[in-house]
């Protein structure tokens, strides 16, 4: 039997690659749903983009839920209330207890402008492509379809989170007995050894909701963290992207337009990386191989106060812990990666 896997997407550009890299491994891996999560952008455009593309994939039989669509302890937008440390404290235990969390305005969740700038208003580089003639599963099913999941597949179950953390971290505080079902989680997130990318210190999956990350790190769950120490090793030349246009797809197309813009804020922002930095399908693709990348074991924290909020670091309380619950990758293999990231994502755009 192949393996189940659901991608937790902001989708977003690369979120957007991470799906054609799983359409391109259906021989070694069953993509059986989508859930939407916010950062790039909110969760309705995050499920309209990730149907979408699916559609012009010719993939409209993989189902979309949308999932939690704000932070647990929001902190950092003007309209968000539950500013003050005291405040986000009680916000996150609130959570914990079962409740909703720091959200308390009538106004929907919206991204940062840093976000906008770097995935552009649309979520896909400004590309048009048609809508998918579906609909979103029903509004919030994301956190009872994992847990559905992760109770029927268990260890043959991954997951692939690669956007604010709130729907994973729900479904543990849930289903706290996931935590021993041996279901795989390998997410895109977080920076042990480089600085941040929204900040010196938080990575901007994690500075979306640093409370659900701090949860799904500490809470008993096995997990491995693909962050910005592997996924700026791993970059995609404009050279490379354009090979996509002489397929002459839709698909191959849309790669092209989007990876375009991706690769011009890249260029401008962080020439150093030469390329735009493929964050999500190389946490994809090392959810189907962890082969790829080499990890440290180690138990994490999130830092949730002071200038280093969204800082993935080790949890002194549990340093001296035997039983280590996260996987840090440090290594990638580069070339071996990159190679089947071109030819997976080539046989999806293939159409
Ligand atoms: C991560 O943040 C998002 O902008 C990307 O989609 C990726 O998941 C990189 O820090
Ligand atoms: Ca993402």
């Amino acid at each position: 039997m192949r393996k189940k896997l659901i991608l937790d997407l902001d989708t977003g550009i690369d979120d957007a690659l991470a799906i054609a890299y799983a359409l391109g491994s259906a021989d070694e891996i069953d993509l059986i749903g989508i859930t939407a999560t916010y950062g790039n952008v909110a969760v309705p455009l995050a499920a309209r983009n990730a149907l979408a593309v699916l559609h012009l994939f010719g993939r409209d039989d993989v189902p979309v839920y949308p999932g939690v669509d704000y932070p647990i302890a929001p902190a950092t937008l003007p309209t968000m209330r539950g500013t003050t440390p005291d405040e986000r404290a009680q916000a996150y235990a609130r959570w914990q207890n079962g409740g909703a969390g720091g959200w308390q305005t009538d106004a929907p969740w919206s991204p940062t402008p840093g976000s906008v700038a770097v995935h552009h208003p649309n979520g896909i580089g400004g590309a048009i492509i048609p809508d998918s003639p579906r609909a979103p599963e029903a509004s919030g099913s994301a956190v009872d379809f994992i847990i559905t999941a992760a109770h029927e597949y268990g260890p043959d179950l991954t997951i692939v989170p690669t956007g604010a953390m709130t729907t994973m971290a729900t479904v543990f505080r849930n289903a706290p007995d996931l935590k021993d079902s041996g279901v795989n989680v390998t997410l895109m997130g977080g920076a042990l050894t480089l600085p941040g990318n929204v900040s010196p210190a938080a990575e901007a999956n994690i500075s979306q909701d640093p409370e659900a990350a701090d949860y799904l790190f500490k809470c008993g769950a096995r997990t491995t963290m693909i962050g910005l120490d592997v996924t700026h090793q791993t970059a995609l030349t404009r050279e490379k992207a354009h090979e996509w246009a002489s397929l002459g797809t839709p698909a191959g197309d849309f790669i092209v337009t989007m990876t375009d813009y991706y690769i011009d804020f890249y260029l401008k922002n962080q020439p150093e990386i030469r390329g735009c930095g493929l964050h999500d399908p190389l946490a994809v693709a090392a959810a189907l191989d962890p082969s790829l990348v080499t990890t440290f074991g180690f138990n994490l924290q999130v830092d949730l106060e002071g200038p280093f909020r969204g800082r993935t670091i080790g949890d002194r309380s549990r340093l001296q812990d035997f039983d280590k619950h996260t996987q840090v990758a440090l290594g990638v293999d580069v070339s071996e990666f990159l190679d089947r990231f071109m030819a997976r994502v080539t046989a999806a755009a293939r159409g």
